[in-house]
């Protein structure tokens, strides 16, 4: 059983889901008054300190749901929470899952009050049946979690990627049993997690039964009327097809309900001795496997259990034979080998992507762990995105939102451009889907991205913090401009980046409009910026400001593209009937764009009517009262000059060529007072700002709050899952902020500072297809190629030219001056 929590059913956000609409009042109450209490008694975790390791100081039934999100593991395909594999402990919140990353369930949504155009069905990442538990009888004693553990420890090794466990058992007859587990869900074998067990018993000789399931029932029924969180059940989205028993493997197929598609769920256990399996009551629901053991005191045994899932349109009946191969082919292979092949992986990414902090070793520690999170959750087949809380729970409902585009494809563009490339391809493939979302919205031409999704429709239920926020589009084109600046990958542009680009800018046209009331000017109304406390407005300075970008950028790629791929550049105009005049009318839309600025102020206004709005009390809001969108109707903040995340701020970084230092402080000045960071999307941003603006000290505790957001759980959210954004935006911080690194038309550019908290710092950093070492002390800047025969960047405003192997020493300088 499971305690309710209600800070699941009120994701920090806007987009609320569907069967929010017919909520009563009451029970939004009952939630709003829960979540402020949840916010009072928050419980933080002090982690031990350890470059290299999260070690989990010990059990607390209060931080344990917690815990199963920081100890999930995942490799862009399939994630599962750090759940006890013998069960929840009495009394203590848990949320176990497994889920497959782009694999989804659909469910209409219903409003109370529907309109035209509203999103129609939602999508949920779909939870599969849970293979983790284990659990372990001797002579029928049976072990509960937590309450027979004489020793308890668990920590997750980030430079080999395998959560470990080792705990030891006493029975009420005082037999010792340590049993030691490792786990990981492969990285090169993507379908497959694997489980090691190694029991040793301490003072007995004997036999020991280990019970395995491989079950559809859920541990955390929740006992709430949350529709929301019911939808998450697994019976809801699951109809089994198939099950299936033998000796040694179990599978279990199903079918997803309201798709086409199917799933698969299987697994196998393999022993370094002779077991006997035990016939075993199975059921639809769990399939239970009872192995024997015979073992004498002291010796080790070995016990590996693979869990194989796939999903496919394909039928069903395939798919059985398709994951019971892999997991033939598993035990082949065997744990230790599918361990070292796992573990390659994770050390050729730390030789790609290593950040080093020193003096500090609790933020060397943080942006470690979100590194890795990341590089485990990112899709990277080009068939799946990264969702905003990972493969590590079931927050947002797995969706995929411009996080991808604004902070992780940047993040990956200059750590593993492949990945970068392979989550802009997710995008493309959904290209069609853009295409029909920008018809429903009366647009004659071109796409429009959703707001949210897994599958490619748009699924957000709030349009005003949803469909509204069209610089979506602009976002997939800053992603492949940046990815395309770092990488020269000229062919991603022909066959894939120009399409979305040119489809994507088309729709800008189709949406503003050159306004008499304001000399002429290109005027974009009615949409929401990135701050999602202001909603449905005209001229968003951030939108406008993106849009133009993307239109320059359009036109800078069709020129590219005539120049040096006639052919191509010729099919796919007439594929997608553009011709020279849309492209006339995009530079002269940018060239014309109306960008709000205030003179008396001379700052840029966030939108035509924010700067006339009242003011919120600040003052005499009390620290409970935070995030703001669980205390306070939609309408009363938007009344207000009060953001939720950098909206202007933002832009200030993302375009950083097109405002002067000045504009950039005022802005920050203006905006950082009345901005609540509610959204973890937010803090990295005004880390840079105030970074490149010369602020160091507020940056650094920008920074601070940032890099350990999740591991601290300070939005309270982490129980259900990672923040992506903000996890990529630690790094973005130190690059982008401290190291001042920036890509543009003309290359690559830095002018570091280094934080006054640390002696020195470093990355690693991949920018055409060469990886460059970056150390930045006091006074100077180490810069070394590792690899590529030379490489020019510039350095503050000196050029400089590396050569391999050798290291360049510059020095720094003052910035933000
Ligand atoms: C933020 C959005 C973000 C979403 C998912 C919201 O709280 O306001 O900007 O896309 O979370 O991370």
């Amino acid at each position: 059983m499971r305690f309710y929590n209600p800070s699941i059913t009120l994701l920090n956000y806007f987009a609320i889901d569907c069967k929010k609409c017919i909520m009563s009042l009451n029970l939004y109450l009952i939630l709003y008054l829960g979540a402020a209490l949840s916010q009072l008694h928050a419980h933080k975790v002090d982690w031990p300190l350890d470059e290299w390791k999260i070690i989990d100081p010990g059990f607390n039934s209060k931080t344990h749901e917690f815990k199963e999100t920081i100890f999930a593991v995942a490799n862009g395909y399939l994630g599962s929470r750090g759940t006890f594999d013998e069960g929840t402990p009495a009394n203590t919140n848990s949320c176990s899952g497994t889920y497959l990353n782009g694999v989804y369930s659909k469910h209409a949504i219903e409003y109370g009050e529907s309109a035209y155009g509203f999103a129609k069905e939602n999508h949920q990442i779909l939870k599969v049946p849970d293979g983790k538990d284990i659990k372990i009888f001797i002579d029928e004693f049976e072990f509960k979690a937590q309450l027979d553990h004489v020793d308890n420890e668990r920590y997750l090794d980030m430079s080999t990627g395998i959560l470990t466990r080792v705990i030891i058992l006493k029975t009420q007859n005082n037999k010792l049993l340590s049993v030691k587990s490792n786990r990981f869900a492969s990285l090169t074998h993507s379908n497959l997690l694997c489980t090691e067990y190694e029991f040793t018993p301490l003072n007995f000789d004997g036999h020991i039964n280990i019970q395995s399931v491989l079950s559809t029932e859920e541990h955390n029924s929740i006992e709430s009327d949350d529709p929301r969180v019911a939808e998450l059940s697994l019976a809801s989205s699951l109809e089994l097809y198939s099950h299936y028993n033998d000796e040694l493997s179990t599978c279990l197929v199903h079918k997803i309900k309201n798709t086409p598609q199917s799933v698969a769920s299987a697994m196998l256990h393999q022993s370094c001795v002779n077991f006997t399996v035990e016939p075993q009551a199975s059921d639809e629901n769990n399939s239970k496997t009872r192995l024997k053991i015979n073992v004498e005191q002291g010796k080790k045994y070995t016990l590996s259990k693979y869990l194989a899932y796939a999903d496919s349109l394909d039928n069903a009946q395939n798919l059985q034979n398709t994951v019971l191969e892999y997991l033939k082919k598993a035990s082949e292979i065997g744990f230790k080998e599918l361990s070292q092949l796992h573990t390659q992986k994770i050390v050729s990414f730390w030789q790609q992507a290593d950040v080093k902090i020193e003096g500090d070793i609790s933020l060397q520690q943080a942006i470690r762990f979100n590194q890795l999170s990341l590089f485990l959750s990112v899709g990277k087949d080009g068939k799946r995105n990264i969702s905003a809380k990972g493969i590590t729970g079931p927050g947002y409902e797995g969706h995929y939102f411009w996080d991808s585009e604004i902070y992780i494809i940047p993040y990956l563009t200059y750590t593993q451009p492949e990945y970068a490339k392979s989550l802009l391809l997710h995008r493309y493939h959904s290209l069609n889907k853009a295409r029909d979302r920008a018809k429903e919205m009366s647009h004659d031409t071109g796409a429009l991205y959703p707001w949210r999704t897994i599958g490619g429709e748009e699924c957000s239920a709030f349009f005003p913090a949803g469909t509204a926020q069209y610089h979506i589009n602009a976002a997939v084109a800053y992603a492949v401009r940046c990815y395309y600046r770092a990488t020269d990958d000229f062919d991603f542009i022909c066959q894939f980046g120009g399409e979305m680009v040119f489809e994507t800018a088309r729709l800008w046209l189709e949406l503003g409009h050159f306004s008499s009331y304001k000399n002429n000017q290109f005027c974009i109304d009615a949409v929401t910026g990135p701050d999602e406390y202001t909603a449905v407005v005209n001229n968003n300075f951030y939108t406008n400001a993106m849009a133009k970008m993307h239109l320059l950028f359009a036109v800078e790629i069709a020129q590219l593209m005539q120049n040096k791929a006639p052919k191509i550049y010729k099919h796919l105009c007439e594929n997608i009937k553009l011709d020279e005049n849309e492209i006339t009318l995009w530079f002269t839309a940018a060239d014309e764009m109306y960008l709000p600025h205030d003179e008396t102020l001379n700052i840029s206004p966030q939108d035509d009517g924010f700067l006339a709005k009242k003011s919120w009390d600040f003052k005499n809001t009390p620290k409970e009262k935070y995030p703001l969108l669980l205390n306070f109707h939609p309408l009363v903040i938007y009344r207000h000059k009060v953001l939720k995340q950098a909206d202007v701020v933002l832009a200030m970084y993302l375009l950083d060529e097109e405002f002067d230092i000045e504009l950039k402080k005022n802005n920050l000045a203006y905006y950082e007072p009345i901005t609540t960071h509610d959204s973890t999307l937010s803090t990295c941003i005004h880390a840079v700002e105030y970074a490149e603006t010369g602020d160091s000290e507020r940056a650094f505790d920008f920074f601070s709050q940032t890099v350990k957001m999740d591991l601290d759980n300070s939005h309270n959210n982490t129980e259900h899952g990672v923040h992506t954004a903000c996890m990529a935006g630690s790094w973005i911080a130190i690059v982008n902020g401290f190291a001042g690194m920036r890509v543009r038309k003309t290359g690559l550019f830095l002018s570091p500072s280094l934080p006054k908290e640390w002696p020195s710092f470093s990355f690693l950093m991949q920018f055409q297809g060469k990886t460059i070492e970056i150390e930045i002390c006091k006074n100077d800047t180490k810069y070394l190629l590792k690899n590529g025969s030379e490489l020019s960047l510039t350095h503050f405003n000196q050029k400089i030219i590396l050569k391999e192997g050798i290291k360049h020493i510059a020095l720094n300088q003052t910035t933000g001056a």
